[in-house]
């Protein structure tokens, strides 16, 4: 008897918590554990580029046009397969751009860059967004130029001969150490609107 009566407590608690839950989706509060995979994803790709850089820096033999190739392109083939995995939108951004892929996409990230301009003890932050009629949350996460990022990001006569002819209107060199170099963003639709859409295309 004693059971039951538990298990009704529970299911009535249960339902009442997601019932709770879905005014909170529809007022567009990020997901946490998507939110917290996406900060983690993040900081892993951040990693795997200072790696890259740093290995290139230290590498026993002079990197040649292949291996110079092997830093920040495979950044954006690997954003590129986070947003497809996690059904995200993972885009690096950065005034000063190399690739014109890169430049801030609206307003909002215009505003970002500014902020993190601003406030160089800001690493991160997320926010509402609506990207092409979709409503999420946008989470911007900034990149800082390393020594290693200056063989490739530092003096416009020094870089390597690969990016001035893959590159004829580079924005991103002259750098120093320590400056903003740009950030990630990525966009996180709302869960229930896409739910939403799953059942009105059923
Ligand atoms: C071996 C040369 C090389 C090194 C070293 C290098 N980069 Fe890059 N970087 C590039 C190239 C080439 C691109 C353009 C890639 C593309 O077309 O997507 C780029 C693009 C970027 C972008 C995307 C925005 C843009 O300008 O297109 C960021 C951000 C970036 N680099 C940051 C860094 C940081 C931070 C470091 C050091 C940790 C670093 N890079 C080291 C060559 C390099």
């Amino acid at each position: 008897m004693m059971r039951v009566f538990f298990r009704f407590v529970l299911g009535v608690s249960l339902v009442s918590f997601l019932l709770m839950g879905v005014p909170a989706i529809a007022q567009a509060q990020p997901d946490p554990a998507q939110l917290a995979k996406a900060v983690e994803e993040i900081e892993n790709l951040d990693a795997m580029r200072s790696g890259l850089a740093a290995y290139l820096e230290d590498a026993p033999e002079p990197p040649t046009a292949e291996t110079m190739k092997q830093v920040c392109k495979p950044v954006g083939m690997k954003a590129m397969q986070l947003s497809q995995e996690n059904g995200w939108q993972v885009k690096q951004m950065a005034n000063k751009y190399r690739n014109p892929a890169h430049a801030p996409d609206n307003l909002h990230a215009r505003m970002a860059l500014a902020k993190f301009e601003q406030d160089p003890d800001l690493t991160g932050f997320w926010e509402p967004e609506t990207l092409d009629g979709v409503t999420g949350t946008r989470y911007y996460r900034r990149i800082n130029v390393e020594a290693s990022c200056l063989a490739c990001h530092g003096a416009k006569n020094n870089r390597p001969q690969f990016v001035k002819n893959n590159y004829p209107q580079d924005l991103a060199y002259d750098f120093n150490v320590g400056d903003l170099r740009g950030m990630y963003a990525v966009f996180i639709p709302d869960v229930k609107q896409a739910i939403e859409e799953a059942l009105t295309a059923s």
